[in-house]
């Protein structure tokens, strides 16, 4: 990372997540996703890093979106929705990338249903956040120049 070269992360954002803010506030918050988004470039820029945001109901168009990410990207982080839980093209293409990804969930996946502790994506992660809404990607990012700071 440098001035002309700044490090590049992308977002995405899975299944129903486009529905946050409206879909079980109670759980997921009452900022629609365009909010957290906005935040999301916000913070991105105040640190210097570009991001691109981006969120799909279809896997197939995740799973592209990460396997064009190899072009450009220097880390993920995603919020994979359900499919986190037992999609392992998902997970396979994740690990292909050999892009470091950090999995961000709005609730906490682990006070939930039991079928929700279950992650098949942690497994090819750097770490997860969850739990903390829409904050959580911004720790995540927080946490990906942490480790680029470290490695480097
Ligand atoms: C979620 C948690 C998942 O279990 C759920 O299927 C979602 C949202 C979250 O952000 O808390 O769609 O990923």
């Amino acid at each position: 990372m440098s001035e002309t070269n700044p490090f590049q992360i992308l977002v995405l954002n899975g299944p129903n997540l486009n529905m946050t803010g409206f879909r079980e506030p109670d759980v997921y918050g009452k900022k629609p996703l365009e909010e957290i988004d906005a935040e999301i470039q916000q913070h991105a820029q105040k640190k210097g890093v570009n991001v691109r945001i981006l969120q799909s109901n279809i896997e197939g168009q995740l799973i592209d979106q990460i396997q064009e990410a190899r072009r450009w990207a220097d880390a993920i982080v995603i919020n994979p929705g359900a499919l986190g839980h037992y999609s392992y093209a998902l997970r396979d293409a994740l690990a292909s990338v050999r892009i470091p990804v950090v999995e961000v969930h709005l609730s906490n996946v682990h006070s939930r249903e039991a079928f929700r502790r279950e992650s098949v994506i942690a497994p090819v992660t750097i770490g997860q956040v969850v739990g903390f809404g829409g904050f959580g990607y911004l720790m995540a990012i927080d946490a990906l120049l942490n480790l680029e700071r470290e490695v480097v």
